[in-house]
């Protein structure tokens, strides 16, 4: 070998290392002691806990840990400058948007050694990702301010929010729920994560310099209890969290019945998928920016590996060669590849999870070096040689640690990386642009990353499907849950529903009334008519208390059976959607043909007049010619970030939903949930209104001669509380939605906490369903749909 290479060869990296001086300087200003930002003004420290450098084990400063009270303190200042706030103009609100863009990217470099200070991520990472995409966001937050307007006609901000942060990216996250929720019209109160507080207040003080007006963003720092006393406060109109989904359970949960707005984004086990046409460099560099980035602790790292049988062997062999110079050590050293993880506690986690793991089988690899002590270091590691049920592959590890399993075909690749509870995201890596936009639309996942991973951007929603969370950050998506439509406040309660029939009425001998024959409307599973299972039946009785009908009593058993038959139908959701619009102008034409016979069943089920009674059989037939006429046009976008790619923002269907129809209504209040559900790809399991149930019972005989396939629509009958809580507890079931009195549609939010299924109540308030100008556009569409953003290289 010659001198030259022989160098080449055995050139190490010296340090370069980035200079603490300025930050120690800043956090030596505040006295290392830092009371919560609340109302523009500084609260003098409380009882305190320490902020540590997990990177040397040293203490940075004390933050104070947030009492209720000091909760309180900011939920007020956030409530008294909301109408202010709100009132500006969008073109004001923008400008303190710009301004403090302007000022995070002016204090950029004090803000990523701070970070990475705090955190233990390397300052290649902080300086280059982290703090340019904080300024990113802010930037494009104030054109949506600007925008509003006319993007969002119709929408108000929800008032206060309430935003709870995690570690992993601590000032980025800020960022992502402060600019959209400004941009709005909200204020806020953020509690940053008790690991890492610094950034946060450097933030505040960023507000400060920027005039922002006081009490338009309230930092208090704090630790689980802070953060629980900012989900709970009932000044509070919206929640926004970001951390795991064990907390984020907790929080839907307790803001159920509370008519709180909620976006959740939580953990992930996300594929990262390699064809054996990959460009194989190019995806083991990508592997590297997938798991190893910011040590593992990313809520959509790439931490399940699905490899292609055929190039298993030579791909992992690449693998370990790589990560055998993957550099471990000082964060502030900008020559490294992996830092610190956040704390001591997280290393235990992992060490922990590892142990169960190893009892369960599979091969450890970790690089033969040294790493750095004193600190929160750990190699990288990567397990082969488990099973998909391993707690490894399930578990979400939080860590730089890797696990790999290989598939043999695309169909396999598509059910192994599936085989999840969450849905984050999702990286292909294939030459075959074919065979890659084939395997996008079939993951659940909320992004999909093609020949990339780990691209972010403030234009592009980010965001979960399962038990990842609901709601988006980022884009038009984003702006939308920091939104409500402005008629909301004015809701009135729905008058109750009193006893559908007089006292005495349902006591009577039900054989008495039985007809000769039995009349009772069957339920419609599957494509079929279905007897109830309990072999009971329920009597259906005009106001006046004549018995009307009868229809079967369902139970948890025909939910069950109806379910599967909604899942089974799935394939709807990938039907064309000219299709699915031609199948329900199909169902409204039917449905026409039969005005008379159907106007006459509400008629005695209400007791309200024929011409009124036709109204609403013409109002359901012109809903359902609507929502048709939507099936192929609310779809997505396409975004230009400023990456060479372009994100494909894919509108797609929830999947099996669930709808419990109003008391009002028999017809109408059916047909205006259901038909932006199916028009959007779900399929449903519809239980009709327990008073005049009749009308849903013979529009099946419609769904019958109109070409919808079996199992797109189930309907079962009976009593709507017991039905509603099976439903919510289902875990076949992805969203459901509730026209139900409040205690209803709290028990359906609370108990949908099990796979974290979207939902929609009506919480007692009467939403008139007939009301065209609300109810024939996007409010159901959009919470029928989630975002999918498909990121294709694309550009020159
Ligand atoms: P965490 O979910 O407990 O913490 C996130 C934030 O929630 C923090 O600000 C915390 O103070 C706050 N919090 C905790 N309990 C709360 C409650 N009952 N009500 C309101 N706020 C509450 O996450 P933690 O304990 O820091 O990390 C544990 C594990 O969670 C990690 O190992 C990782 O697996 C996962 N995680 C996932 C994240 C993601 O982005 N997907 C982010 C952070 C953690
Ligand atoms: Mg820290």
């Amino acid at each position: 070998m010659n001198k030259i290479a022989q160098i080449f060869e055995t050139l190490d990296y010296g340090p370069a290392p980035e200079s603490a001086d300025v930050a120690l300087g800043w956090l030596d200003a505040h006295g290392k002691k830092f009371g919560h930002f609340i109302n523009g003004a500084w609260t003098k420290p409380g009882k305190t806990f320490a902020s540590d450098n997990p990177a040397t084990s040293k203490k940075l400063a004390d933050v104070t840990d947030g009492t209720a009270k000091d909760v309180d303190a900011a939920v007020k200042a956030a409530r008294a400058a909301f109408p202010a706030w709100s009132a500006l103009s969008g073109y004001e609100r923008g400008k303190y948007l710009y301004a403090i863009a302007r000022l995070v990217q002016k204090h950029s470099r004090l803000f990523a050694v701070l970070e990475t200070m705090d955190n233990g991520k390397p300052i290649r990472e902080s300086r280059d990702i982290d703090i340019p995409l904080v300024a990113r966001h802010f930037y494009h937050h104030a054109g949506w301010a600007q925008h509003l307007d006319r993007s969002f006609p119709g929408m108000v901000p929800y008032g206060v929010c309430g935003q709870i942060i995690p570690w992993n990216f601590p000032l980025l996250m800020l960022a992502w729920k402060i600019a959209p929720a400004l941009a709005a019209g909200n204020t806020v109160v953020l509690k940053p994560a008790e690991f890492t507080s610094l950034t946060a207040l450097l933030f505040a003080e960023i507000c400060e310099k920027a005039k922002l007006p006081k009490g338009v963003v309230n930092i208090v720092t704090g630790q689980g209890d802070t953060g629980a006393a900012i989900v709970n406060h009932p000044d509070v109109d919206k929640v926004a969290f970001t951390g795991s989904t064990e907390v984020g359970k907790i929080i839907r949960a307790a803001t159920a019945g509370t008519g709180k707005g909620l976006s959740l984004e939580l953990g992930g086990k996300s594929p990262y998928i390699v064809f054996d046409d990959a460009d194989i460099d190019s995806a083991i560099e990508g592997l590297v920016d997938a798991i190893w980035f910011n040590q593992g602790q990313v809520c959509c790292a790439g931490s399940r590996l699905l490899v292609q049988e055929s190039i298993e062997a030579r791909f992992i062999d690449k693998l370990k060669k790589r990560m055998a110079t993957l550099r471990v050590g000082d964060p502030l050293d900008k020559a490294v590849d992996i830092g610190a993880l956040v704390a001591p506690v997280q290393v235990e986690r992992i060490r922990d999870l590892m142990k169960k793991g190893a009892a369960e089988g599979g091969q450890v690899y970790e690089p033969d070096y040294d790493i750095p002590g004193g600190g929160c270091f750990m190699k990288p590691t990567l397990i082969t040689g488990v099973s998909p049920a391993h707690t490894l592959v399930t578990e979400e590890i939080f860590g730089p640690v890797l696990v790999a399993m290989s598939f043999r075909t695309p169909e396999e690749a598509v059910a192994l990386a599936n085989n999840t509870k969450y849905g984050l995201a999702a990286t292909i890596w294939s030459e075959n642009i074919n065979l890659a936009l084939d395997i996008a639309p079939k993951l659940k996942a909320g992004v999909v990353w093609i020949n990339g991973t780990n691209n972010f951007d403030a234009a592009v929603g980010f965001g979960g499907y399962k038990e990842s969370g609901f709601g988006r950050e980022g884009g038009k998506e984003g702006m939308a849950v920091y939104l409500k439509p402005s008629w909301e406040k004015s809701l009135k309660a729905a008058a109750t529903s009193a006893a559908p029939a007089k006292a005495g009425a349902v006591a009577k001998n039900p054989l008495d009334d039985a007809p000769g024959i039995d009349q009772t409307a069957k339920m419609y599973i599957g494509g079929k008519q279905a007897r109830p299972d309990s072999g009971y039946s329920r009597p259906v009785h005009a106001p006046d208390g004549t018995l009307v009908g009868e229809v079967g009593d369902g139970n948890r058993k025909d939910i069950r059976n109806a379910v599967e038959a909604a899942r089974a139908a799935l394939g709807w959701s990938t039907t064309a959607a000219h299709s699915r619009a031609q199948i329900l102008y199909f169902l409204a034409e039917n449905l026409e043909y039969r005005a008379d016979e159907f106007a006459a069943r509400i008629k005695v089920q209400t007791g309200e007049s024929i011409n009124a009674a036709r109204k609403e059989v013409g109002d359901s037939v012109e809903r359902l010619f609507a929502f048709a006429g939507w099936a192929d046009k609310y779809d997505g976008a396409v975004h230009n970030p400023p990456q060479r790619m372009i994100a494909s923002a894919m509108v797609e269907p929830i999947g099996a939903m669930a709808i419990l129809a109003p008391p009002s209504r028999p017809l109408l209040g059916s047909i205006a949930l259901l038909a932006p559900a199916l028009a959007m790809g779900n399929t449903v399991v519809l239980v009709p209104s327990e008073r005049s149930p009749l009308s849903v019972t013979d529009l099946y005989q419609v769904i019958e001669t109109s070409d919808v396939p079996s199992g797109v629509v189930n309907v079962v009958t009976g009593e709507t509380r017991a039905l509603a809580k099976t439903l919510a507890e289902h875990d076949g079931i992805d969203a459901i939605w509730a026209a139900a009195n409040a205690e209803v549609s709290a028990m359906v939010e609370k108990a949908s906490v099990g796979n974290l299924k979207q939902t929609w109540t009506s919480r007692g308030l009467y939403y008139d369903l007939a009301d065209k100008e609300k109810f024939e556009g996007s409010y159901f569409l959009q919470r029928a749909t989630q975002v999918k953003n498909v990121w294709i290289p694309y550009g020159a």
